[in-house]
């Protein structure tokens, strides 16, 4: 049997090492090739990723860079056709909810090629984000859906999806987390930072940072909690330049995107994080480590349910408030969700060796 394991975009490199690597132990005699589209690209955003990650280089690199979205989309499905002509995988397997995702899923399912997704059933209900779009197109025609958490279970059984497309295995970015947290802790933080005394930052949302009235407002609040804290903030590329003309305390340290060990790291060690991210919401949780998560709504709401995470919102003022109740030492318990033990990938890499075994029965 043959797949192609696809990731793009940084946040998808941690969830494709575990399945990389359960390939090697669970699935002998398959061939399993790394295609890797190129939606982000240099050292800071994917090189470095690979290196932390212990995966080796992609077998194919798309290298198809940025754009708008319907480009961007488009260009990694001319791409990847010929990849999957060239190589017929039996199945193409996705991670997450970038556009290389729902680009890969589409482009396979048209040439009769099974797709997986890892990470299924995700769901914010909110339309305007690109990400909700693209999970729910992937979900629809995807043959397996793989999930993090029996809540995303129970969204894909009200969209109408049969029970045996759905197996809950847990969440390959934690199994990912829980091999590389000895080695994140102990690198050293950056200079000045002790650990358990800073708070970190990161922002790249396009309904935070793509207008100035919606991001000024926001750095206004994390200057009023620079005030009591000082805040590290690696900046994305698409922040970057949306930041010029908005004034940002001194407290607050804007340094270069960071690979996965250094950033892992500086999280695990911080008294608070604040985000805007997906999978943030997630790591904080397993780390006992408060997340003020700065949006309207969460695709990840068992985090908020039993973990670290509180959805604050983007009202500056609830910002604040939430942040000095952190600070003045107030934390709730907090539970890790079911499978998020580390072994995910194994039981993905289970389901699709036994799957193909029963095709082959059948037929
Ligand atoms: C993408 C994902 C988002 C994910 C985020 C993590 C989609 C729709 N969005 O958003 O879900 O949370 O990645 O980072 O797929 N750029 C660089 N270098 C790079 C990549 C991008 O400089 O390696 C710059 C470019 O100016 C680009 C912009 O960042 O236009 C945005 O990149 P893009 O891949 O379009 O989306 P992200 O905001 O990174």
């Amino acid at each position: 049997m043959k797949y192609l394991l696809v990731a793009g975009a940084r946040p998808n490199f941690m969830k494709i090492a575990p399945i990389y690597r359960a390939f090697s132990t669970e699935a002998n005699g398959h061939k399993l090739l790394l295609v890797h589209t190129g939606q982000h690209y240099g050292a800071s955003m994917s090189g470095d990723f690979f290196r932390d990650l212990g995966i080796p280089q992609p077998d194919i690199n798309l290298e198809v860079g940025s754009g708008s979205h319907a480009d961007q989309t488009a260009r990694i499905m001319m791409a990847f056709e010929p990849v999957c002509l060239e190589h017929r995988p039996d199945w193409v397997i996705v991670v997450g909810d970038v556009n290389s995702t729902i680009a890969c899923t589409l482009t396979a399912k048209k040439l009769g090629i099974q797709v997986a997704h890892v990470e299924a059933g995700l769901r914010s209900q909110d339309m305007s984000m690109p990400e909700e779009i693209n999970r729910l197109c992937t979900d629809a025609i995807s043959d397996l859906l793989f999930t993090t958490d029996t809540m995303a279970d129970e969204n894909l059984r009200k969209e109408g999806v049969p029970a045996q497309k759905i197996h809950f295995v847990g969440n390959t970015m934690i199994d990912t987390l829980r091999q590389q947290i000895g080695r994140a802790v102990e690198l050293p933080l950056p200079e000045g930072l002790e650990a358990g005394d800073y708070a970190v930052l990161t922002l790249h949302r396009p309904s935070n940072v793509d207008s100035h009235e919606s991001l000024a407002p926001l750095v206004a609040a994390i200057n009023a909690v620079a005030q009591r804290i000082p805040i590290i903030f690696p900046v994305h590329p698409r922040t970057l330049t949306r930041l010029n003309g908005i004034k940002i305390d001194p407290g607050i340290r804007p340094v270069e995107p960071m690979s996965y060990l250094p950033f892992l790291g500086l999280v695990a060690r911080a008294r608070m994080v604040l985000t805007d991210s997906g999978g943030i919401q997630e790591e904080t949780t397993v780390l006992g480590i408060p997340c003020l998560t700065m949006r309207r709504n969460t695709e990840r709401p068992i985090t908020c349910e039993i973990g670290t995470n509180i959805l604050v919102g983007t009202d500056p003022a609830r910002i604040v408030q939430e942040a000095n109740t952190v600070l003045d030492g107030h934390m709730r318990s907090y539970a890790i969700p079911e499978n998020w033990d580390g072994h995910a990938a194994e039981r993905i890499v289970k389901v699709l060796v036994n799957q193909q075994a029963r095709s082959a029965s059948q037929s």
